[in-house]
């Protein structure tokens, strides 16, 4: 059996999905911004993709939602625009993140750090979240930008996005989230929180890789990216992929309908606590961050004396696909700095790995997963030099 519990990297397309994009790789390819019938074809359904993009995160009518290759772009859209329209005009100078970004965030800050901006990163607390009070102390008169995650894409922590919305709201500083990991797992709803910049990328929630989105409050409209043609109403030039928008809009659509909402909160979330108990049920193991107020998928467990390169591979041997907290292929590489936010020791910071689940997912492939997971953990346990002697230096405290 291959069991695949990676779905924070990446998810499987829905077949339906694959289905409703078909067309749009063979018959139907001409170009929508032509006039003739062959580019028509393509609009009703690029409008109803884009409907369904909307309803799928309660945006305003109003409000813009433009197509990108996926959240990266998203957020460097925003993160530069903001540069080029608030903070070179020497408006603005400030920019606030959180230590725990994806790499897409903290490397567009740090180039922006490089270029004379300052920004502060606020660290999370014992729970894995940032505190919304921290934001509210941060903001300057000088603050451009608030950019902070909805969910975090190891432990799956999920962030007081309302909270900040208001914050940032009531101080009139523009409120960026990268909602990559919330969507399909949790209610996203833009206008309840007071967003004004989304960033998402469809293929993870089972849409197709290579298409995302970054929603627009109204009258937040910023710099593009790419200059070009008048696409996407000048926002982003570049001829549309029309099939991975239209596979987009149907995977939103089917992603956070209420039923596809009520089978993540119930039965992934049974799943992964089933998962995650029989793991915590071998000594010395925790939940990095503990286990609340976390998306339904997602569990991210530290298994002293076993460092997660190690168990990754072990897992592949048996056909499990899952994926470090730890980005080191060897002990001179950096740890993961979620693990690191966490103020973790580096024993502690090497020996995550993450195991996050979807809707594919069935009781049979955990019921293998478990037993293989407990496997690797003794067989790597048996031959690791520090597990027998070291003191359980970090089982408490986190
Ligand atoms: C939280 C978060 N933001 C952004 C991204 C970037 O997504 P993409 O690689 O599709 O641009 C990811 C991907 O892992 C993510 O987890």
């Amino acid at each position: 059996m291959e069991v695949y519990l990676d779905n924070n990297a990446t998810t499987k397309i829905d077949p339906l999905v694959f289905e409703e994009m078909k067309p749009f790789l063979t018959d139907v390819y001409g170009n929508p911004n032509s006039l003739h019938k062959f580019g028509a074809g393509t609009h009703k359904k690029m409008a109803e993709a884009l409907d369904y993009l909307y309803e799928g995160i309660n945006a305003n009518d109003a409000d813009d939602i433009v197509i990108t290759a996926n959240a990266t772009e998203s957020i460097n859209t925003v993160i530069k625009g903001i540069w080029i329209d608030k903070i070179l005009n020497g408006e603005k100078k400030h920019i606030i993140t959180t230590e725990v970004e994806h790499p897409a965030t903290t490397a567009a800050c740090k180039f922006l750090e490089s270029q004379g901006v300052a920004v502060t990163y606020l660290s999370v607390n014992e729970e894995g979240v940032i505190e919304a009070q921290d934001v509210k102390n941060a903001i300057k008169e000088e603050t451009a930008l608030v950019s902070v995650m909805w969910a975090n894409n190891e432990t799956g922590k999920i962030f007081p996005i309302k909270e900040i919305g208001a914050i940032c709201k009531e101080a009139g500083v523009p409120f960026h989230t990268d909602g990559t990991q919330a969507i399909g797992k949790i209610p996203v709803d833009v206008q309840a929180c007071n967003v004004d910049y989304m960033s998402f990328s469809a293929h993870k929630f089972h849409g197709p890789k290579g298409v995302g989105g970054l929603y627009i409050r109204k009258g937040f409209k910023l710099t593009p990216l790419l200059h070009g043609g008048e696409q996407m109403g000048g926002n982003r030039a570049g001829t549309v992929d029309v099939a991975s928008m239209v596979g987009m809009g149907l995977a939103m659509k089917l992603a956070t309908s209420p039923m596809a909402l009520a089978y993540e909160e119930n039965h992934v979330r049974k799943l992964r606590d089933k998962l995650e108990a029989a793991i915590l049920e071998m000594p010395e193991t925790i939940v990095i961050g503990g286990t609340s107020n976390r998306t339904p998928n997602t569990t991210l467990i530290s298994i002293r004396g076993v460092e997660g390169e190690s168990m990754l591979w072990d897992l592949n041997q048996n056909l499990i696909g899952a994926s470090t907290g730890s980005a080191c292929a060897s002990e001179d590489l950096e740890a993961n700095p979620v693990m690191n936010a966490f103020g973790s020791d580096s024993e502690l910071a090497h020996t995550g790995v993450r195991f996050s689940l979807s809707r594919f997912n069935t009781e049979e492939e955990i019921d293998f997963a478990i037993e293989q997971i407990k496997k690797a953990i003794i067989r790597l346990r048996g031959i690791s030099s520090s597990y027998a002697y070291a003191p359980a230096s970090h089982a408490s405290g986190l």
